[in-house]
């Protein structure tokens, strides 16, 4: 009795596992007939299948796609999970790409991460990133929003330079300081600041952290702890890296859960501070009799005709905070790392600074002012050039295309080397050479249509006026101010990537100028 049970067990399970082994045979087979019979196939790694060529990425985009590019030439695809993913290494493929108005399709990685179909980053509902972009277009966009960034600046780098003074040196007026752990700081209550009208007093925050025997006092603010918001803004960004990228199977595996659970929690985490803020400012517009007249976003949000769900707004401005505040610290350290191993490119810009903004150094900036900087615009494009901070960008076809004469069905993924067109000799003189007096020759249309730091298309950062507007008046008023140096002159900029390049431990010394 016993052994015929044991038999019947035996068997069970042997059919069991031999259903397993046909069902995966049967899979495997099929996805790689798939495989052989795609159209248009391209040259490429070959995938595994579930999990593709995740085994080789490194987990920096822009490395990994370069690293295949100089074996597979300037078009070429790999597999994210059972995903193809085409990439495109050449500005002609690019422009056609950047038309299309999706950045990615429905993602099971990104639905459970909440941003696939909310916000404005990853929203691939058509109709939704519509209606949210056009808020954009008539509040952060704008000229006065522009006008208003300029004056922002200014008040934020007074607080900012009252804290340097703080600062304890060795050196008399010589301060050393971590330039990227202030400029996060700054660019992320500039964001906040020009969104909502609302203070975190983030750099007071981070003062008090990294000096906690000589602490000042600190005004209350909106958002507690302020300081470390940025660290929950990078574990934004893994996030979405993660989820876009690792396979279901893989996400849920014992090895990754726990990384999975972690970057849900800190984006749970992040929603709550900022659903907060949007109730308060409802319940104040509700509460006020008069009619609010007021030109930031939350409140454009809350009182505009159409009804948008508290969730909306919250996913919306969680992407312009983070869309706006670690690409600008980053894209300002890298023009600060520029100059530092460019001085006669530094004095020259200087001197610009001193002939537009006047002898007098604690003047107010203004927007025309800002504007008239045209070698330090050139200064900021090239160092974007050389180092964009989102080296690697995304698109998809809603309708069947076809690219270097090779068709694509619908809802393929593209990818564009921003990083590789921004150095290629075809569009460049020198390539690798920082040299911003080639953006002063304005006719060379070629170079123009070649450079996409801020993307293109529908899709072109919103905050791009913002963002030209706050690095240019900081620049300004740093370098009007104080004589800078890298401490560190000798190694490369030091970065993370996690979609985008987040500049990390840029140590710089800054002296008051004669
Ligand atoms: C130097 C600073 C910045 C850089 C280098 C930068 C770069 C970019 C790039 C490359 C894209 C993708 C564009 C595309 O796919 O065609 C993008 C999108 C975006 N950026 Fe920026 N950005 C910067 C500053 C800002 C600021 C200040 C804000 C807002 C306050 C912002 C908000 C956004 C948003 C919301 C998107 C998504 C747009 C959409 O999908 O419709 N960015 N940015």
């Amino acid at each position: 009795m016993f052994l015929k049970s044991l038999l019947s067990f035996e068997t069970s399970t042997m059919n069991y596992f031999l259903l397993f082994i046909i069902g995966l045979a049967t899979y495997v087979g099929l996805f790689y007939y798939r495989y052989f019979t795609r159209q248009s196939p391209l040259p490429g790694p070959i995938p595994l299948p579930i999990i593709g060529n995740v085994l080789q990425y490194t987990g920096d985009a822009g490395k990994f796609v370069e690293a295949l590019r100089l074996i597979y030439g300037d078009i070429f695809e790999f597999y994210s999970g059972t995903r193809r993913v085409v990439c495109v290494c050449r500005s002609e493929m690019a422009g056609k790409l950047f038309n299309s108005p999706l950045r990615v399709h429905s993602n099971d990685g990104l639905d459970e991460y909440g941003m696939s179909n909310k916000g404005i980053l990853f929203n691939s509902d058509y109709d939704n990133w519509s209606t949210h972009r056009r808020f954009l277009q008539k509040t952060i966009a704008t000229p006065q929003s522009s006008k208003e960034t300029v004056e922002f600046t200014q008040t934020l780098f007074q607080e900012m330079e009252k804290l340097w003074k703080r600062v304890d040196s060795n050196d008399g007026d010589v301060k050393e300081i971590d330039f990227t752990g202030w400029l996060s700081r700054f660019t992320f209550e500039n964001t906040l600041f020009l969104m909502t009208k609302l203070r975190a007093h983030a750099l007071t925050n981070y003062y008090n952290a990294i000096n906690p025997q000589n602490k000042v006092v600190e005004p209350e603010g909106t958002i507690p702890k302020s300081h470390s918001y940025i660290e929950i803004f990078k574990t934004a960004f893994e996030g979405a890296h993660f989820f876009l990228l690792t396979p279901k199977l893989l996400r849920n595996s014992p090895g990754m859960r726990e990384t999975r659970n972690r970057l849900l929690s800190n984006k749970t985490g992040a929603s709550t501070n900022l659903l907060k803020i949007i109730e308060e400012r409802r319940t104040q517009i509700e509460k006020s009799n008069e009619k609010i007249d007021s030109n930031d976003l939350l409140t454009k949000f809350l009182t505009a005709n159409e009804k948008i769900s508290d969730d909306d707004i919250r996913a919306t401005i969680m992407d312009l905070l983070l869309g706006g505040t670690l690409t600008t610290a980053s894209t300002l350290s890298a023009i600060v790392y520029y100059l530092g191993h460019n001085p006669k490119v530094q004095k020259r810009m200087v001197q610009e600074l001193d002939d537009v903004l006047g002898s007098d150094r604690d003047s107010n900036i203004t927007i025309d002012q800002v504007n008239k900087l045209e070698y330090t615009d050139a200064i900021f494009k090239e160092a974007s050039r050389l180092f964009p901070t989102i080296p690697v960008n995304v698109r998809t076809n809603a309708e069947p295309n076809e690219i270097a004469g090779y068709k694509f069905p619908a809802k393929t993924q593209f990818l564009i080397d921003v990083e590789r067109i921004h150095r290629s000799p075809d569009y460049w003189t020198d390539p690798d050479t920082f040299n911003p007096d080639r953006w002063l020759n304005k006719s060379d249309t070629k170079m123009y249509s070649s450079y996409y730091q801020f993307g293109g298309g529908a899709r072109e950062c919103p905050g791009k006026k913002m963002a030209l507007a706050e690095v240019k008046t900081l620049i300004a008023l740093l370098y009007r101010n104080y004589d800078i140096e890298l401490v560190d002159k000798v190694s490369p900029l030091n970065y993370k990537y996690d979609f985008i390049k987040i500049v990390q431990g840029l140590e710089i010394k800054i002296k008051p100028r004669n």
